[in-house]
C-alpha cells in the first residue's frame, strides 16, 4: 500500500466529514491475519468499557498490547501492557501509537465527558492513521442501528466514522453495542438498593441491552478472531432472547434480588419537551434526549444472529441480570 492519506489542517463541518483522499484497496497480504505475534492496540483504554477492553486482552498470551491514552500510562498498570500517549486530536501521535500495529480498537468517546469533536474529527485523524499504517484490522466499536438515527448526534458520529473506514478500504469489524445495563455510574443498580426502579418513558417499548464485561469479551474476540470470514462484519451485540421493555427488566430484577421495586419513570412528553429548550444549555443533554426519544421509536433492537455465529451463545437477560445482581451484590 503506498497511497498516503494527508492530515487534516482544519477541523471541517462535523456533518461534512469525508476522507479527503481515494479508497486504499487492502492487498492481499493486508487480508491474511497474523502470520507473526500480532500487536494490538486499544485506543480508549483508559475508559469504562474500555479498560475492560484492555484487561480481557492482557490476558491472551497470543498477542502483543499496546493502548493509549492522552496521558500515557494510568497508575498501577502492568509490564504486559506497553501504554502510549496519544491524542485522537493529533494525527502524528496517532501514527507513533500505530507504528507496528496489526489491529486496532477503538472504543474511544468524547461527547460523554468532553466534547463529541473526539467522536467526529479525532475518529476521522485515527481511520487515517491507521490506512497510513496499513493496519490489518480495525475493530470500531459501533452502536446499534446507527445509521437510523442521524439525530442522535453521537449515533450520528458512529455512522460517519463507519462510513470512513469502510471508504478508507481498512478491513473492519463494526461491534455495535446496545444500551450498557450497567453504567459506569450505575443508577439502576444504586435504584435497586433504594428499592426503586428508575424508568424511561413507558413500560411498554422494548430495546436491547448487553453487559459491559460480555461486550468487551466480544470485541476482544473480534480483535484476535482468527478467520478471514469476520472482515467486514456488522456486527450487533445483544441478549439471545431479544430486546426487552423495562417493565420485564425489573420484573427480572426482582425475581433475582427478591427486592419489591418502585417504580420512577419520566414520561415521553418530558423528553419531548425538554428536547426543543435543552440544547442552547448543553450539547450532551441534548445527545442524550435525542437518544431516549429514538428509543421511543423501538428501533433500538440487535439482531444477534452474526454475534452467536462468530462470538458463540449470546446470554440470555436473566443470565445477564443475574450477573449483573451477583456483582452488585444485590442477591439475597
Ligand atoms: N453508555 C452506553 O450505554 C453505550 C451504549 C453503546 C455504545 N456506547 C459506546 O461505548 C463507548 C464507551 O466507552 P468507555 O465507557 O470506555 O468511555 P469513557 O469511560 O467515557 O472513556 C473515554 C475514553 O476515550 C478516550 N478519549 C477521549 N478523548 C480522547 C482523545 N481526544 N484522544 C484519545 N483518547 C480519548 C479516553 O482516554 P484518555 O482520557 O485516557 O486520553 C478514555 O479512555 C463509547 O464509544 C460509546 O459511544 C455506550
Amino acid at each position: 500500500m503506498t497511497t498516503q492519506l494527508a492530515a487534516p489542517t482544519a477541523t471541517p463541518n462535523k456533518k461534512d466529514i469525508t476522507m479527503q483522499q481515494p479508497p486504499i484497496t487492502p492487498t492481499a497480504s493486508q487480508n491474511i491475519p497474523f502470520q507473526h505475534k500480532p500487536k494490538i492496540l486499544v485506543v480508549g483504554a483508559t475508559g469504562f468499557l474500555g479498560s475492560k477492553i484492555q484487561r480481557q486482552l492482557e490476558q491472551d498470551a497470543t498477542i502483543d498490547l499496546r493502548a493509549m491514552s492522552r496521558r500515557g500510562a494510568p497508575a498501577g498498570s502492568t509490564a504486559s501492557v506497553e501504554w502510549v500517549q496519544g491524542d485522537l486530536m493529533d494525527p502524528a501521535s496517532l501514527d507513533a501509537a500505530l507504528k507496528g500495529v496489526d489491529v486496532v480498537v477503538s472504543s474511544a468517546n468524547g461527547y460523554m465527558k468532553e466534547t463529541i469533536d473526539a467522536d467526529f474529527q479525532g475518529n476521522k485523524n485515527l481511520i487515517e492513521a491507521a490506512a497510513r499504517a496499513c493496519v490489518k484490522r480495525f475493530v470500531f466499536l459501533s452502536i446499534v442501528a446507527c445509521d437510523a438515527a442521524p439525530e442522535v448526534p453521537h449515533f450520528h458520529a458512529k455512522k460517519v466514522a463507519e462510513d470512513l473506514i469502510k471508504s478508507s478500504g481498512l478491513p473492519y469489524v463494526f461491534v455495535r453495542a446496545p444500551a450498557f445495563l450497567d453504567q459506569s455510574a450505575d443508577y439502576v443498580a444504586d435504584g435497586v438498593k433504594a428499592g426503586r426502579f428508575y424508568a424511561v418513558g413507558d413500560k411498554t417499548t422494548k430495546w436491547s441491552y448487553v453487559l459491559t464485561d460480555d461486550l468487551a469479551a466480544a470485541i476482544s474476540k473480534a480483535s484476535t478472531y482468527p478467520g478471514e470470514d469476520i472482515t467486514n462484519q456488522t456486527i450487533d451485540i445483544g441478549w439471545r432472547d431479544g430486546a426487552k421493555n423495562q417493565s420485564e427488566i425489573a420484573e427480572l430484577i426482582t425475581q433475582i434480588t427478591g427486592k419489591p421495586l418502585s417504580w420512577w419513570v419520566v414520561p415521553w412528553m418530558v423528553f419531548s419537551v425538554m428536547v426543543r429548550l435543552i440544547k442552547p444549555f448543553s450539547e450532551l443533554g441534548y445527545d442524550l434526549i435525542r437518544m431516549f426519544l429514538f428509543f421511543r421509536t423501538g428501533r433500538f433492537v440487535s439482531d444477534t444472529t452474526k454475534q452467536e455465529h462468530f462470538f458463540g451463545p449470546a446470554p440470555t437477560a436473566r443470565e445477564t441480570i443475574t450477573k449483573w445482581a451477583t456483582t452488585n451484590k444485590l442477591t439475597p
